[in-house]
């Protein structure tokens, strides 16, 4: 089997980790790469969780050499909306030059990239320069929440000299990218019950305060006119960012046509002061994932819903704390909503957001092999979005994480018609090589 029909046969799995009804199908993910890591020689078992598996593989560790982790993750993004998907999300096909199908890129092509750059260098050399140590885990989706006290439970035999993760992107193809740092999150949801019934809005109208009115006004408070968030205290442990990123990443060309391009917004929007990339990499937003209540069916109701709610997720910077943040957004809601209301505030993950030395000795080592795969010059970047886990690698492993992503601009991660370049792919197993000989010495 070669490299991309692997790569195939684990985009198939609709390994969907928030949907009950595919917990069978998370598994059988989990067990098909099991299968493929043991028939590598590794020594590899599946863990169980109160959730899915976490899956562990590894060499024979020596003596004297250097113990690196790979981490990724088998788990995807609800398909939905199907009806906007080209071809079946769950049937991946190869169209021009891109592998198309959910997972393809975030994180299953990535992952698989890994595979196979161990398969190739156990081809080659019959061995692994390092000591390795797999983790792949089916929940990353959803916040990972049963990776830490798996952590803390298999510290020991997790103990490694760092961490390598290829879940994050490349600012354009060919461009090898070192991301030396990732945003936070925070979650919560707000809902507004009122009336105990849903309520006729001509009978009752002007009498009670209306939860969905209630709902579109928290969430309007959440910024001001501009852009900026207006929760009391946000911004106050935000680290600034550093003059040498501000002009390493004004050198990557022009940010605000490729995002415009790539969104199909009309115009883009956000806090004044810091351009598009600064906006999306070094500063802390407050977003509506969703907003609901009342009637939602065909023409009108009058009605006076009796409840409705609001997502809101929250990306983080260095020094925001998840819940010191998740505290001053309680408190501004409450003090936002008026009497005849109550709130329920239902907290969800949370994450810290990363930041590391692209000039310490394993991230050189991790852009020379960057360079030797890609040619020219790395880039070294922060990302918008997160990957909570690296934080808990750092304090119970003591490791720090190399983030060598390789997600296209356009590979539509966690929407429809999502896909990952053949090519890259390729290049990704050809990375994988480099940095384990370049890890190793
Ligand atoms: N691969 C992404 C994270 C990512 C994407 C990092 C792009 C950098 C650039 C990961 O699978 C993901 O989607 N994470 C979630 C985390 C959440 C569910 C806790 C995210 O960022 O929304
Ligand atoms: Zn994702």
């Amino acid at each position: 089997m070669s490299a991309l029909d692997d790569l195939l046969t684990c985009l198939r799995f609709p390994s969907v980790s928030t949907d009950p009804k595919h917990r069978g199908d998370v598994r059988a993910c989990a067990d098909w790469l099991l299968a493929k890591l043991r028939s590598l020689g590794l020594d590899a078992a599946l863990h169980e969780t109160p959730g899915h598996p976490v899956l562990l593989a590894r060499n024979v560790h020596r003596p004297g050499r250097r113990t690196v982790l790979l981490y990724g993750h088998y788990d995807v993004q609800p398909p939905e909306p199907l009806g906007e998907w080209k071809s079946p999300p769950f049937e991946p096909v190869v169209r021009d030059g891109r592998i198309y199908a959910r997972g393809a890129t975030d994180n299953k092509g990535q992952l698989m990239a890994h595979v196979a750059g161990l398969e190739a260098t156990l081809a080659a050399h019959g061995d692994l320069p390092v000591n390795l140590t797999i983790l792949f885990e089916g929940e990353e989706e959803i916040g990972s929440p049963n990776l830490r006290p798996f952590l803390e439970a298999h510290r020991d035999e997790l103990a490694c000299d760092i961490v390598a993760i290829s879940d994050t992107g490349m600012v354009a193809a060919g461009v090898g990218t070192f991301t030396y740092g990732l945003r936070g999150i925070a979650c919560l949801e707000v809902r507004v019950h009122g009336p105990s019934i849903d309520l006729h809005s001509g009978i009752f109208g002007g009498t009670v305060a209306n939860p969905a009115t209630v709902a579109a006004r928290l969430a309007a408070s959440l910024h001001d006119a501009e852009g900026r968030v207006a929760i009391p205290g946000f911004y106050d442990s935000v680290r600034p960012l550093q003059e040498w990123e501000r002009a390493a990443w004004a050198e990557l060309g022009d940010g605000e046509t490729e995002t415009l391009e790539l969104t199909g917004s009309p115009a883009l929007f956000g806090e004044p002061g810091f351009n598009e990339r600064e906006r999306r990499w070094a500063r802390p937003t407050a977003e509506v994932n969703g907003i609901g209540g009342g009637w939602q069916g065909a023409g009108s109701k009058t009605v006076i819903p009796r409840e409705a709610f609001v997502k809101i997720s929250f990306r983080l910077v260095p020094d925001q704390d998840p819940a010191a943040i998740l505290d001053l957004a309680e408190q501004h809601l409450r003090s936002q909503a008026p009497a005849g209301v109550r709130l329920e505030i239902v907290r969800g993950h949370t994450g810290s957001a990363y930041l590391t030395d692209p000039q310490s000795h394993l991230g050189q080592a991790a852009c020379r092999a960057l360079e030797k795969t890609f040619g020219g010059r790395v880039a070294l970047i922060r990302e918008g979005g997160s990957i909570p886990i690296v934080q808990d690698f750092k304090q119970v492993l003591g490791a720090d994480t190399l983030l060598l992503g390789l997600a296209l601009p356009d590979c539509q991660a966690h929407a429809p018609n999502e896909n990952f370049p053949v090519a890259s792919f390729e290049a990704g197993i050809r990375l994988n090589q480099e940095l384990l000989r370049e890890l190793a010495s």
